[in-house]
């Protein structure tokens, strides 16, 4: 197992180019079932969240082939793959593939509007809550399709089609919203989604759709009216910036000091975590080529905030603030409002000296002038990533164990940071 070594102090100058969006690439890929047709994704991050997707379509009989670079392309493009589901072999999504991802489990709106039935384990991924799928049966129940648990799995089935209809979601849910999206595109009739999500990845998939021949209006918005149609066609689709890893590094500049171009990113995709940023203390600009970050001196300002969906403050985010807040001179409040166990980074950040207190949903971070480097481990995704930005301010060497669940998410995240100045490197094979 690989582990990331970091030596605070260093001030981040220069560029880091940013990522397609992971979540915005997984429902792509898995849209990809929609049609016979070739599915073309420009801009594909190198995850191993997304070769794991790409053994799960496989699995259902679906080509993914992964075309090379282009010359002029830099260091960093992202990946091109052109996917084809012809035929969808097998209807099965097993436990041994789900269970690893959560996303997965949404192959099952394409597979039943494609083949009729689909029978697929019940999920696993980060373990931030009880992250439960009841709201995403709802949803398929609403297009007519039966529903069965057996054996720790889902079967699910519309031998005649789903039909369109209406799904009032109780809760916001982007998986939710993506399912409800997917079931609807080849529906018979119109459908309408309330309370969806607005997260730029649904937008992001319903244009590719769009793009594909589908009929939906509203996304990006709470109310998404989708126009069933007859069959889809393939497209080509450049997957959007990825604005957690945006986020991220804009808040690891803060932390470090500095000056950073974040090369490709979108400002609008993350607004409610930039203006929490220019709070903290830091300087954000939009050019042409991206979003520009700067924190040249001043000190760093403790924030109040609460994590809500898009626009409001991503809860993918809520980690790395935290990080960032440990340093911060005086006393910060961060609610979560979305998963109800994703303080799993609080015991590791107190290794580095940081000084959270939790009580119920909310974390009260008293801001202390130094952190101190010490070994620590990666929980989940977003948290370990958050190890990583204290660690870029703690004085001497902080050992991040059990990567992997960095490498889920964040592309070459420590060339992107020495490129910047950090010390930070990855040591194989512990
Ligand atoms: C997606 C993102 C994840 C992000 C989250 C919230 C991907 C691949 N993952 O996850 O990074 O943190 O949105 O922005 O895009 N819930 C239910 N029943 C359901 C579904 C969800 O109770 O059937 C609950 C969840 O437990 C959670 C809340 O609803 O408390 C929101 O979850 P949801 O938006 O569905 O998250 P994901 O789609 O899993």
């Amino acid at each position: 197992m690989d582990r990331i070594r970091i030596v605070g102090g260093q001030r981040l100058t220069g560029s880091i180019p940013i990522s397609g969006a992971k979540n915005a690439t997984l429902p792509l890929m898995i849209a990809s079932l929609l049609t016979d047709e070739t599915l073309v994704l420009e801009n594909v991050p190198r995850l191993a969240d997304v070769a794991l997707l790409q053994r799960i379509l496989g699995n259902h009989g679906v080509d993914v082939m992964v075309g090379g670079k282009r010359p002029g392309d830099s260091e960093y493009e992202g990946q091109t793959l052109h996917i084809s589901a012809k035929r969808i072999v097998d209807t099965t999504a097993p436990y041994e593939l789900v269970a690893r991802m959560r996303a997965s489990f949404w192959v099952i709106a394409p597979i039943v509007a494609r083949a009729g039935e689909a029978r697929v384990s019940l999920p696993g991924g980060c373990a931030i809550g009880t992250r439960p799928v009841d709201m995403l049966l709802m949803a398929m129940r609403d297009l007519g399709a039966e529903i069965e648990i057996d054996r720790g799995y889902v079967v699910a089935r519309a031998p005649h089609g789903l039909k369109g209809g209406e799904i009032v979601f109780p809760k916001v849910t982007v998986g939710g919203t993506h399912t409800a999206v997917m079931a609807a595109v080849l529906a018979d009739g119109v459908t309408v989604i309330d309370n969806a999500a607005c997260e730029p990845e649904i937008g992001d998939l319903c244009a590719c759709l769009n793009k594909m021949g589908a009929k939906i209006a509203g996304a990006g918005t709470s109310r998404i009216v989708v126009t069933g149609v007859s069959r889809l066609s393939g497209a080509h689709h450049r997957v959007l910036p990825d604005r957690i890893e945006t986020g991220t590094y804009a808040m690891a500049v803060t932390m470090a000091g500095g000056e950073v171009l974040l090369e490709g990113a979108r400002a609008e995709l993350l607004q409610a975590a930039l203006d929490v940023l220019v709070d903290a203390g830091a300087e954000v600009s939009e050019t042409n080529s991206g979003v520009h970050i700067a924190r040249n001196g001043v000190d760093l300002a403790p924030v109040e905030v609460t994590t809500a969906p898009f626009p409001g403050f991503p809860t993918d985010l809520q980690a790395q603030l935290m990080a960032l807040m440990t340093r911060a001179n005086g006393t910060s409040h961060i609610t979560e409002t979305i998963f109800e166990n994703r303080f799993m980074h609080v015991q590791e950040l107190a290794r580095l000296g940081a000084q959270v207190h939790l009580e119920g949903q909310t974390a009260t971070v008293a801001g202390v002038p130094q952190l101190k480097g010490a070994p620590v481990m990666a929980t989940d995704l977003r948290a370990s990533v958050s190890l990583v930005i204290a660690a870029l301010a703690a004085q001497g060497e902080t050992l991040v164990n059990r990567v992997y669940h960095l490498d889920r998410g964040f592309e070459r995240l420590e060339g992107k940071l020495a490129a910047c100045g950090a010390e930070i490197e990855r040591l194989s094979g512990f």
